[in-house]
């Protein structure tokens, strides 16, 4: 999704700012653009559709890039409102030229303000809702009454819809304003710099000392101070500023070519460090819970809601929970529970997982969740985030940034967390006993072996590349394995564009089996446990129609081998960890078609990094 950075201090603005793009532009985009107003009081705005290395061209073309003492203000843009041209670009100017603004998120009542602005002469440029909304502001400025600030506030206080904006005016060169309504925004500080960004990915590399915007909160810095309000009005809010510890590592690719890549073998140290320092001889210490427990445990409904990759992880987390502490668990994706009549309330546990922090749906679904009065409990990766703020309590996926645009080490983070969360509930309700916890928490060799699967990758390489002009996939799994498999579709439809479902492996003779061919693919997870004969079974009915057999197990029994085309095995582990070998070996199959097809693996078409938008 779009991503803003902006920069106001004594240094050149524009190799921070492109650096600063250069950091967002994992988000998924369109287009993008930048402007700087110049200690001379000029503003320079210059726009490109495409990639921001278009942009830097365009920059060094027309030797701006040495060129800009003062404040400016960036962005990518992924369009929704507009086609992704250089006309809808950001930053977006009002008529007179004295205000210019960068935006995320939507103006949803644009179509009313933008009748009136033409009723009073005002021109527009661009299809783009932003436009509306700067030149709003530009209309109480212009008018003469109100300084800037004021203008900002009058114009934001018109608006319904999502945003997180910064503003400059060429009128006014000391002051830049930011405000965030539903879209993220953060402040960095330093000395007498001031950075902000739609996310830190920009920001960390300058200082880390942070500021979260609250929702509906603006900043107005002017000069060397500056100060924290409310949209609605003009009175001084605490400044909360945070040390945040995001390594600069997280935005480094290292040896790898993409971050997908990277971010899949980080899951060596990723998984251990989100369970570490949460077990104590047999006890689970999720700290972050700890106010709510009480409630928590004594809840008689548990909901898990989502979207994409975090909602497969919310399935895993539901069978878990189910198994281990016997409590009823239902998953919803947070883009229907917002609007359906879900049976929530104030008895309730609502778990809401989210890698960004920041998806517009699961928001939402915590909204309506806390409105019912329920519990709210965030598994998420981002501290500062929305879902972190939002949620009554919560337990942090401790995987470092995620940039590659397909969740990998987020995932498998998420499912790590509700396996500690499930088991917790089994204690404290006492369906399980301290014995069996405690074999469940010793997690040593299966951590180790995540090596050993990571080091198949070669092996999952070639049988990835003999199958990546398919056109289709079916990926079949049962129980805990069948959110797997979906999660191994969803991961190959992203990056390679091959069309993938993923089913319960039984229920592929529901219906997709009519499907079945030569020439499909078929992924099968198939660990040695209750399952094993019945999905046994399941091959042989593909295998019978002559569909390719892809087998993913730890058994090394020789039925297996004479069904499969080609056969990836996993070291033999419990069937919990199973999955999340499962899951990385789907992962590297993913990435091999994806690359082999000479695809950029972390920047999928049409897709963004973190969906604030319904
Ligand atoms: C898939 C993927 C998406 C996200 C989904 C939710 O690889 O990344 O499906 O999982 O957009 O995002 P978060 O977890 O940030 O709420």
């Amino acid at each position: 999704m779009c991503g803003i950075v902006a920069y106001k201090g004594h240094k050149n603005c524009y190799p921070i700012l492109l650096d600063g793009l250069h950091k967002l532009e994992y988000r998924g985009y369109d287009s993008a653009g930048v402007a700087c107003l110049a200690e001379n009081g000029k503003i320079t705005v210059t726009k490109r559709s495409g990639k921001v290395k278009q942009l830097e061209d365009g920059l060094k073309k027309n030797n701006l890039i040495e060129n800009c003492n003062g404040s400016g203000i960036a962005h990518t843009r992924w369009a929704t409102h507009g086609k992704p041209n250089q006309v809808n670009a950001h930053p977006h100017k009002d008529q007179s030229g004295n205000i210019v603004l960068v935006h995320n998120g939507i103006i949803e009542n644009y179509d009313p303000i933008k009748k009136f602005l033409r009723s009073k002469k005002v021109k527009f440029k661009s299809e783009t809702d932003t436009e509306v909304l700067v030149q709003l502001i530009g209309y109480f400025f212009n008018q003469g009454k109100l300084n800037f600030e004021q203008s900002v506030r009058a114009a934001l206080q018109r608006v319904d819809g999502a945003y997180g904006i910064v503003v400059l005016n060429k009128k006014e060169p000391d002051v830049m304003i930011a405000a965030r309504k539903g879209s993220p925004l953060v402040l960095g500080i330093k000395d007498k710099e001031f950075f902000i960004g739609s996310d830190i990915s920009p920001i960390i590399k300058h200082t880390q000392q942070i500021i979260y915007l609250e929702d509906a909160q603006m900043t107005i810095i002017d000069g060397d101070e500056f100060k924290i309000t409310s949209i609605d009005e003009d009175l001084s809010l605490p400044k909360k500023v945070e040390k945040i510890d995001f390594k600069i590592d997280d935005y480094d690719k290292g040896e790898f070519k993409y971050f997908m890549h990277k971010e899949i073998h980080e899951q060596v140290d990723t998984i251990r460090n989100t369970v570490t320092g949460r077990t104590k001889k047999g006890n689970i210490i999720l700290h972050g819970l700890l106010d709510y427990w009480h409630e928590i445990k004594q809840a008689d409904k548990i909901f898990i809601t989502a979207c994409g990759t975090s909602w497969h992880a919310g399935l895993i987390g539901k069978n878990l929970i189910e198994r281990f502490a016997k409590v009823p668990v239902h998953v919803e994706y947070a883009s229907e529970f917002r609007y359906n009549k879900t049976l929530v309330d104030n008895k309730s546990v609502v778990i809401a997982i989210s890698q960004s922090g920041e998806t517009a749906d699961t928001l939402a679904a915590i909204k309506k969740a806390n409105d019912c009065g329920a519990i709210t409990v965030g598994i998420c990766n981002v501290p500062g985030s929305s879902v972190s703020r939002e949620t009554n309590c919560g337990i942090f996926t401790r995987c470092g940034h995620e940039v590659g645009v397909a969740s990998t080490k987020a995932f498998t983070a998420q499912i790590s967390i509700l396996y500690l969360y499930a088991l917790k509930l089994a204690d404290s309700n006492d369906s399980m006993s301290k014995k069996t916890i405690k074999e469940h928490l010793d997690f040593g060799e299966g951590l180790k072996k995540i090596k050993h699967v990571l080091n198949k990758e070669n092996e999952i390489k070639k049988i990835a590349l003999k199958y990546k002009n398919a056109n289709d996939f079916l990926y079949l799994g049962r129980g805990l394995n069948f959110p797997v498999a979906l999660e191994g579709a969803l991961k190959l439809k992203e990056i390679s564009y091959i069309h993938a479902e993923g089913y319960p492996a039984a229920e592929m003779k529901h219906g997709p089996i009519a499907l079945v061919d030569k020439d499909m693919p078929n992924v099968f997870i198939v660990p040695k446990d209750k399952t094993y004969e019945k999905i046994i079974s399941n091959i042989e009915e593909i295998k019978s129609r002559k569909g390719k057999i892809i087998i993913i197990t730890d058994s090394k029994d020789k039925i297996l081998k004479d069904l499969a085309n080609d056969l990836i095995y996993v070291p033999k582990t419990n069937h919990y960890m199973f999955c999340v070998f499962a899951t990385i070996v789907l992962q590297l199959f993913a990435y091999y078609i994806a690359v082999g097809k000479k695809l950029n693996v972390d920047r999928p078409r049409n897709l963004a990094k973190s969906v604030t938008v319904e």
